[in-house]
């Protein structure tokens, strides 16, 4: 998690002490009459049946194991291992790969998206298969199989292997074109004839504005004055854009050999994945609404229209001109067409204002290059995004609109909370309720959406916040030498979801003992000092809870809260 400057912030966890009463929540949930425009209350059978709902993970965040078998370091690692937070034991799911298929199984997840990665695979970079690390993959991939599990992988997750980094600079030297479809041969040979959905290479427009501009994220190259770190590497004025130029041409190398050597034996998919934002102009003047396309132009145009029309957006082209590669006729042939489906990974909104002004500047970077300010929540500070979907149906109505409707799993979207907050993690479950019922909204709207992946199945390593903020469904106790996972209240919501049970239902979930419950009640509404909830506050909960309605009661003879959804 992700983009723009990094906002470093201590987050005091304040803790509270309560009781040891056992808690039961009692999930209600109410018919409501479906709104025509919003689709507040929905199951499972209102999506198509082919629509793959899942969860996700990738390698580095969950594996550990990262100098076991004969696993050789990422780029990940080296920048994890010059900070504080790195996924040697991670979650430790190179060992616990059973288990956790188990849990899948019991939340009733239809498909799972997890990296594959390639220093495992090939400790080299190229070259021999390592023994272990593919009998790895194919223990997780069959156990995942047998349960009928639908597998999507990604082939890079800002995980290229550290020697070829070392060895020719990695994305920026052309070479990586040759490598990673290499790479990619050997996964589609080994796994292809189970794992039908592959993602080339994880939202390589943040890999690049993070990892070649700022400077903040693997392999940490930039150049003054645009480092957010003091690094002394690379150069922000074009490598941003030479490494997604040659990140396009690997991308389609590989899309294309799996058409000509796969496609017709193992009948995949090969697609590729984009961080979006949901982009607002602040006003309603012109110049903030062209900035607001801009800006779009420069976060999904920059893959999307090479991959429908050859060549990138005009826009790029005018404001970074000859920072920008060209593609020969030959490689716009190539990379045009070449993706079965998209994925899209969204989080959250930002304001946009034109900033034309960042253009008289000579020398320039990617982000002053969109001649824009994006102001976003702080989101690489530990705290929750805002409950905003309509930034996803906007930009899902995007992709609908300017790039050519194309087939997209949503492969990431989820809610942060501080990760020692609570096993009763309400706002996650108001966050996926809300954004689930967008893609349906989008959905209905046409858009050819044909998936969605709660990010993330467990809490990891996340890329910036270690393991200080958390997305996941599953709470993995860091303080616990077996790593014990334990399913917060989203995981069961959305088990329940999932299993397709009638909205009218009265359900009681029992959850595990757990103190913060009425410490996370509390930071929503004032109890009266006998515990009961007023009218009023309660009138005031419903307006403070964004749509889709959820109420929470309190019912203090039982120690029990009732959530109406
Ligand atoms: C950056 O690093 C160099 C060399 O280590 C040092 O001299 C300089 O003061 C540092 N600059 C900042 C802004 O930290
Ligand atoms: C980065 O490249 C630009 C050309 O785009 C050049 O003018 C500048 O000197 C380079 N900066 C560094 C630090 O090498
Ligand atoms: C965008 O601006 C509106 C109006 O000023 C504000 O309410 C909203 O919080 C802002 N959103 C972000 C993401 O900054
Ligand atoms: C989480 O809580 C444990 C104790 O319960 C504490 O030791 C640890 O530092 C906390 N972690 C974070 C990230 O706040």
């Amino acid at each position: 998690m992700k983009v723009v400057k990094e906002v470093e912030r201590e987050t005091e966890m304040k803790r509270k002490t309560y009781g040891n009463d056992t808690l039961v929540v009692i999930l209600l949930l109410v018919n409501l009459v479906v709104g025509v425009l919003s689709a507040d209350n929905y199951e499972r059978d209102d999506f198509p049946l082919d629509f793959a709902f899942g969860s996700g993970t990738s390698s580095y965040q969950v594996e550990g194991a990262a100098n076991e078998d004969g696993r050789t370091p990422s780029i990940w690692d080296t920048f994890a291992h010059a900070g504080t937070r790195y996924g040697d034991i991670a979650c430790d799911g190179y060992h616990k790969y059973k288990e956790d298929v188990r849990l899948m199984v019991e939340t009733g997840l239809e498909a799972y998206r997890f990296s594959i990665s390639w220093s495992r695979l090939l400790p080299n970079g190229r070259g021999p298969v390592n023994p272990k690390g593919l009998q790895y993959y194919n223990n997780l991939i069959n156990e995942l199989v047998s349960n009928g599990i639908q597998l999507h992988a990604t082939l890079h997750n800002f995980d290229l292997p550290q020697v070829l980094e070392d060895e020719y600079g990695g994305w920026i030297s052309r070479d990586i074109i040759r490598d990673f479809t290499d790479y990619a041969d050997v996964c589609f040979r080994e796994f292809g004839n189970r794992v039908l959905y592959w993602n080339t290479i994880n939202e390589p427009n943040v890999f690049a504005n993070g990892g070649y501009d700022q400077g903040t994220t693997p392999p940490q190259r930039c150049s003054p004055p645009f480092c957010v770190r003091n690094v002394t590497r690379g150069n922000s004025t074009y490598e941003p854009y030479l490494a997604v130029h040659h990140i396009l041409l690997a991308h389609s190398s590989a899309a294309r050999l799996y058409r000509r050597k796969y496609r017709d034996k193992q009948h995949g998919f090969v697609g590729i994945s984009i961080y979006t934002i949901g982009f607002f102009p602040l006003t309603n003047s012109e110049k903030d609404q062209v900035a607001a396309q801009r800006v779009r132009d420069f976060f999904s145009g920059w893959i999307m229209e090479p991959l429908l029309h050859g060549d990138y957006p005009i826009s790029m082209k005018r404001n970074a001109g000859e920072r920008l590669p060209t593609f020969t006729n030959h490689e716009s042939e190539q990379v045009k067409g070449s993706y079965d489906f998209i994925g899209v990974i969204h989080y959250c909104n930002a304001n946009v204002t034109d900033n034309s002004d960042a253009l008289s500047i000579k020398m320039r970077d990617y982000d002053a290059d969109m001649a824009a300010t994006i102001r976003t929540p702080d989101i690489f500070a530990n705290e929750e995004y805002p409950i905003a979907p309509w930034g996803l149906r906007e930009e899902l109505e995007k992709f609908k609109k300017l790039y050519g409707n194309p087939p997209i799993f949503i492969y990431e979207n989820g809610q942060r909370t501080p990760s020692n907050s609570s096993l009763q993690d309400v706002s996650r479950v108001k966050y996926l309720h809300a954004y689930i019922g967008a893609v349906l909204d989008a959905l209905r709207d046409g858009s050819n959406i044909k998936g969605y992946f709660a990010w993330s199945f467990m809490d990891l390593l996340e890329l910036l916040d270690g393991y200080e903020a958390s997305f996941g469904l599953y709470y993995v106790d860091r303080h616990d030498p077996e790593l014990k996972r334990y399913p917060k209240l989203s995981a069961k919501w959305y088990s329940r979801f999932l299993k397709g049970r009638r909205s009218s239902v009265v359900e009681t979930i029992e959850l595990e003992n757990d103190e913060s419950l009425e410490k996370s009640l509390d930071s929503w509404v004032n109890f009266n000092s006998d515990n009961k909830i007023s009218e009023k506050q309660r009138s005031g909960m419903e307006n403070h809870w964004f749509q889709p309605r959820l109420l929470v009661e309190w019912n203090n003879a039982h120690k029990a809260v009732r959530i109406v959804l």
